[in-house]
């Protein structure tokens, strides 16, 4: 039987365009020790699928309904050896036993500045129009480990930006979006180096 390298191994999760997906798969394809094994949706038509089509990741679409059979979904990830899950623009909740199994190696990351501008529809273009309506000067984005609430885990990494006075909900997205590539995958990278490599779950 061939022997099974350790790694900690991605599924990432997201529901749109995928372009933080994209920077994950790119960032860890020669990686030593991490490699993004498979890339899970909840909408069968987002961008994020074609992205991982063309890298030759391994893709599967999870609607709401399959979530509720939680062995077959612990099947599939057990079937890549998952063991870290990044979320990427994931528009649902996680169940709690997806929490639970995982806890401590699942991530996300939020397009402001945590604890402010988060939770339940803070999301998108959303979050970029409250920042802009509330005046504050800055924001920027916040990686953080994910349980069962929105956008309350513990809070890993942030970097801010000004929020410079002729700037709309759209310039800052675009200047965020910028900021998420050039940090997310490498947080990630830097807290997976501080923890045991592992088989499986
Ligand atoms: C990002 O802005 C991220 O902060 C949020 O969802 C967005 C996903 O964008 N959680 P993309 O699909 O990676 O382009």
């Amino acid at each position: 039987m061939k022997k099974q390298t350790k790694k900690h191994r991605i599924a990432i999760l997201a529901s749109g365009s995928g372009s933080n997906a994209g920077k994950f798969i790119s960032y860890f394809r020669d990686h030593q020790t991490i490699s993004v094994v498979l890339v899970v949706s909840n909408n069968a038509s987002a961008f994020v699928l074609q992205r991982a089509a063309n890298a030759g990741v391994p893709s599967v679409v999870l609607p709401r309904q399959a979530w509720e059979e939680k062995k077959k979904v612990l099947a599939l990830f057990d079937s890549y050896q998952v063991n870290t899950i990044v979320l990427a623009g994931y528009m649902r909740l996680l169940p709690p036993w997806m929490t639970e199994r995982y806890s401590g190696r699942i991530f996300n990351i939020h397009p402001a500045l945590l604890p402010d501008f988060g939770g339940k529809g803070m999301y998108g273009m959303h979050v970029h129009r409250a920042v802009i309506e509330s005046g504050v000067r800055r924001s920027g984005i916040t990686v953080h480990l994910v349980n069962e609430r929105y956008d309350e885990g513990p809070i890993l990494f942030q970097k801010q930006i000004d929020v410079l006075p002729g700037d709309t909900p759209e310039t800052l997205s675009k200047k965020i979006k910028q900021l998420e590539h050039e940090n997310y995958p490498r947080v990630v990278e830097e807290y997976l180096g501080a923890l045991p490599l592992i088989r499986q779950y």
